[in-house]
């Protein structure tokens, strides 16, 4: 006969001979009375104290050899892959009452937790921020008190295991990009039990990512221009959140409506002047591709950077400045340096005169314009990204760019009109300006 079935037998017959034979009970109304006082006795208790203690003098008893006590009757868990070392032990006496109890399942006391207690470290069960199932006292919500087919008696696998009850939070069923340290379960951020820190964290919500994210909470700390959202409130989570998103790199939104959700408003930068990128971009039609594409990181680095407006690579800060390809780097990672090195002009660019280069004319000088005295290179009204007007000092330069067909011209503050015609084939028609 298989334990279940025997336990099934000997519950059917318990209920069928509710006053069963007390032949060898000890509880009398002198002796034992402490079980008479239980709200329910175990059945062999009730059956014969002799199944567990042998007589070893006059009224002297010692406990049967452990292993048959309990395990005769109840062999189910021992089978399992993992089992609990106070069961291997034999300790089924730190939980249970062996007599029968007041308890469910003969248990010791009524919360789980208080057994649990008698062998594992409470503090760092009961700190502040403590998951629901414990401030019940519940261990066995997620343990198995016996034994388990998965490690540390969980009734899971550590990767799906948080799922049973945080159904919302098991992303494989929608299309949302999940942060990958998931697939190694959850208790990569969450303690299971408590902690110091809200949610069961393992450091506070915005400090967390830089523990296994070294590289950038460390370039936030340390870089010469830094963003003031990765280190203020909310930190990291900002710009990201913890667990999935719909948007590429686990951003709260597409960049775009990302960055603007501070950056509708005048902001004063690093260098102590004041911007709006919202209102530039919402109020200019032409946009630069990559901001089209929202990836305002195809020039900033948004954790912070040593190169001036957080962008991503060098790009010079002021209106002139010498030319070295270097100093373009930002321009030139998407754009052939070509562009502002070679004085004859190539085919593909249209700011030439004749073969003549202008953006060589232009840049590429000791005293070069930096491609901002012509382009802004997040939106304007003008095709190619041509400014209205460009900061110079205190002062807004007027451009005064027109495009011709085969050319364009320009009559800005800083030098008289020009025009340049791509068709004309020999003499220039203007000089390289002299700077
Ligand atoms: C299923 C096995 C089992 C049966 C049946 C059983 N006992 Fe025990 N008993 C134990 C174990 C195990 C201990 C020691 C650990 C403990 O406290 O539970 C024990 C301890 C005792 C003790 C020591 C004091 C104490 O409470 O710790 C007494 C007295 C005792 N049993 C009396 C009885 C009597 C009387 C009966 C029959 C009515 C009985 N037992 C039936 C397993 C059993
Ligand atoms: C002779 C067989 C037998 C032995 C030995 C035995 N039990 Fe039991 N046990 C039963 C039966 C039958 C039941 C179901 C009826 C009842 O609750 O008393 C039961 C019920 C239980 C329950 C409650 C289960 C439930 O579903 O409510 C626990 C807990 C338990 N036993 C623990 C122990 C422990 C601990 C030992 C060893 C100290 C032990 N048993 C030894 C037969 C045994
Ligand atoms: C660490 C504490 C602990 C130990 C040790 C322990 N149990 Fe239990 N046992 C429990 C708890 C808690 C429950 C109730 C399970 C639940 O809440 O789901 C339980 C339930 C049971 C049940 C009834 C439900 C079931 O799983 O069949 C039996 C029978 C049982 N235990 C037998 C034993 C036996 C036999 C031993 C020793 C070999 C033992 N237990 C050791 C804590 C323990
Ligand atoms: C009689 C002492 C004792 C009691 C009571 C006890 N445990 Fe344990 N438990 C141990 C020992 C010993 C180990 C093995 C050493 C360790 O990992 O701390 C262990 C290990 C564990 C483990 C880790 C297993 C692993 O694979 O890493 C879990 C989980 C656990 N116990 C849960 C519980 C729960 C839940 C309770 C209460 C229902 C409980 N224990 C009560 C002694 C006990
Ligand atoms: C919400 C589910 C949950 C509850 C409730 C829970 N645990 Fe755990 N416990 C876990 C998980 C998950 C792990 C594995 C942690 C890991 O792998 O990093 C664990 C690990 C453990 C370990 C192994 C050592 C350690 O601390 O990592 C012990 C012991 C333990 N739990 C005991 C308990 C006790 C005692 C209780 C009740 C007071 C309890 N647990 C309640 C989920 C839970
Ligand atoms: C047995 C069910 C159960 C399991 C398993 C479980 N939780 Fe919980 N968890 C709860 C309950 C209940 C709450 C409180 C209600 C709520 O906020 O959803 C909670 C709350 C939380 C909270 C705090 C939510 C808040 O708003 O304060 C976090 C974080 C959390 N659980 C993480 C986890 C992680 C991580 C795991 C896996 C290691 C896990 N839970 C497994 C039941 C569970
Ligand atoms: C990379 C670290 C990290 C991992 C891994 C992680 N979390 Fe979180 N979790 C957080 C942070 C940070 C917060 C706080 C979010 C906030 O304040 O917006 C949080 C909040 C929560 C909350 C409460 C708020 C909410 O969103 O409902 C629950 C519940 C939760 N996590 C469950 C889980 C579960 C379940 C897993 C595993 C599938 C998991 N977490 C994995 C970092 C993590
Ligand atoms: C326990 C370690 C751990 C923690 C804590 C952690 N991450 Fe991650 N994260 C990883 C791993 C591993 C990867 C995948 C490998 C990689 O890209 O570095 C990853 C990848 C990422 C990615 C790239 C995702 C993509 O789609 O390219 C982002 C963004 C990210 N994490 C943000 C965060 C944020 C924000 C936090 C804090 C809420 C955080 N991480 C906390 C381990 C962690
Ligand atoms: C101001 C918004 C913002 C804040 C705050 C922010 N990030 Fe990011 N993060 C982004 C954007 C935008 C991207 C995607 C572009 C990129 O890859 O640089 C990104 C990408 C990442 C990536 C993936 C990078 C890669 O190379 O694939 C990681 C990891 C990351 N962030 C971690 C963090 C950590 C850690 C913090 C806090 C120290 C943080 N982020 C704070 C906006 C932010
Ligand atoms: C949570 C609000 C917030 C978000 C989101 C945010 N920023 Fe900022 N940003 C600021 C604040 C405040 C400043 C001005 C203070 C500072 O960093 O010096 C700033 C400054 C800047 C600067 C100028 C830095 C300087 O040196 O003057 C740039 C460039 C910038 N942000 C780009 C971005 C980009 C790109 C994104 C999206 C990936 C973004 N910001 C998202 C708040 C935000
Ligand atoms: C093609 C490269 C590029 C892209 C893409 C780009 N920026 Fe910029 N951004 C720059 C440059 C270069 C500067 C410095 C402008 C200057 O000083 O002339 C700048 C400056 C800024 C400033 C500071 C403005 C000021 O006047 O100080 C903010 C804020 C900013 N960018 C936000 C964004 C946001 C938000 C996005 C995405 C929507 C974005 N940028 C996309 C190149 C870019
Ligand atoms: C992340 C890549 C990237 C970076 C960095 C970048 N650009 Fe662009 N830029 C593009 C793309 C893509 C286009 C549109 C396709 C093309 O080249 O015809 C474009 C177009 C332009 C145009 C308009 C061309 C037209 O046909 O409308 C100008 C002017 C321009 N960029 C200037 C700059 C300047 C100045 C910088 C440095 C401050 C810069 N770009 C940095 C990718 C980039
Ligand atoms: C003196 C003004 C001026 C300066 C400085 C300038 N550009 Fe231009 N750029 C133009 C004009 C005008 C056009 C459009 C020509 C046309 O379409 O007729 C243009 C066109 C472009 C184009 C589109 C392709 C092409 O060549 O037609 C790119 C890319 C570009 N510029 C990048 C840059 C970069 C990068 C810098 C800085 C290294 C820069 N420009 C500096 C005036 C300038």
């Amino acid at each position: 006969m298989s334990n279940k079935s025997f336990l099934l037998v000997m519950t059917v017959l318990i209920m069928m001979f509710p006053f069963a034979s007390r032949a060898n009970n000890c509880t009398t109304s002198e002796c034992h009375t402490e079980f008479k006082q239980l709200k329910k006795l175990h059945f062999p208790a009730e059956d014969n104290c002799l199944r567990c203690h042998e007589k070893v003098g006059k009224h002297k008893f010692k406990l049967v050899e452990q292993r048959e006590l309990c395990f005769d009757c109840h062999d189910e868990n021992r089978k399992r892959k993992y089992v609990h070392e106070a069961l291997i032990s034999l300790e089924c006496s730190a939980c249970h009452n062996s007599h029968g109890g007041n308890f469910k399942f003969y248990l010791k006391s009524e919360r789980i937790d208080t057994m649990c207690f008698e062998c594992h470290d409470k503090d760092s069960m009961t700190r502040e921020f403590i998951h629901q199932p414990l401030a019940d006292g519940d261990c066995t919500s997620c343990h198995d008190a016996h034994a388990s087919d998965y490690p540390t008696l969980l009734s899971a696998g550590k990767e799906t295991f948080c799922f049973e009850c945080h159904e919302d939070k098991d992303y494989s069923k929608g299309n949302m990009k999940v942060h990958s340290i998931l697939e190694e379960g959850c208790t990569g951020c969450h303690n299971p039990h408590s902690s110091g820190y809200r949610y069961m964290l393992s450091a506070a919500p915005g400090g967390i990512c830089g523990d296994c994210h070294e590289d950038i909470g460390e370039k936030a700390k340390t870089a010469k221009y830094k963003h003031l959202p990765v280190e203020k409130d909310r930190k990291c989570l900002n710009c990201h959140e913890a667990h999935a998103s719909p948007v590429e790199s686990g951003l709260k939104k597409k960049q775009t409506e990302l960055c603007v959700q501070c950056h509708n408003k005048w902001i004063k930068g690093t260098d102590g002047k004041q911007f709006n990128i919202y209102t530039m971009i919402r109020d200019n039609p032409v946009k630069h591709q990559p901001l089209e594409a929202g990836e305002c990181h195809g020039c900033h680095d948004p954790h912070g950077s040593d190169f001036y407006k957080i962008l991503n690579a060098r790009f010079p800060s002021r209106f002139y400045s010498e030319f070295k390809v270097e100093n373009y780097e930002l321009c030139f990672q998407c754009h052939d340096s070509a562009l502002a090195v070679s004085e004859r002009a190539r085919k593909d660019t249209d700011f030439r005169d004749g073969t003549r280069n202008l953006h060589y004319v232009h840049v590429n000088l000791k005293k070069g314009r930096t491609c901002r005295a012509c382009h802004e290179p997040h939106a304007t009204k003008n095709r190619k990204l041509i400014r209205e007007t460009t900061p110079f000092g205190k002062w807004s330069l007027p451009v005064g760019f027109k495009k011709t067909p085969d050319g364009g011209s320009c009559s800005p503050g800083c030098h008289k009109p020009f025009t340049y015609n791509r068709e004309i084939k020999t003499k220039p028609v203007n000089k390289k300006i002299n700077q």
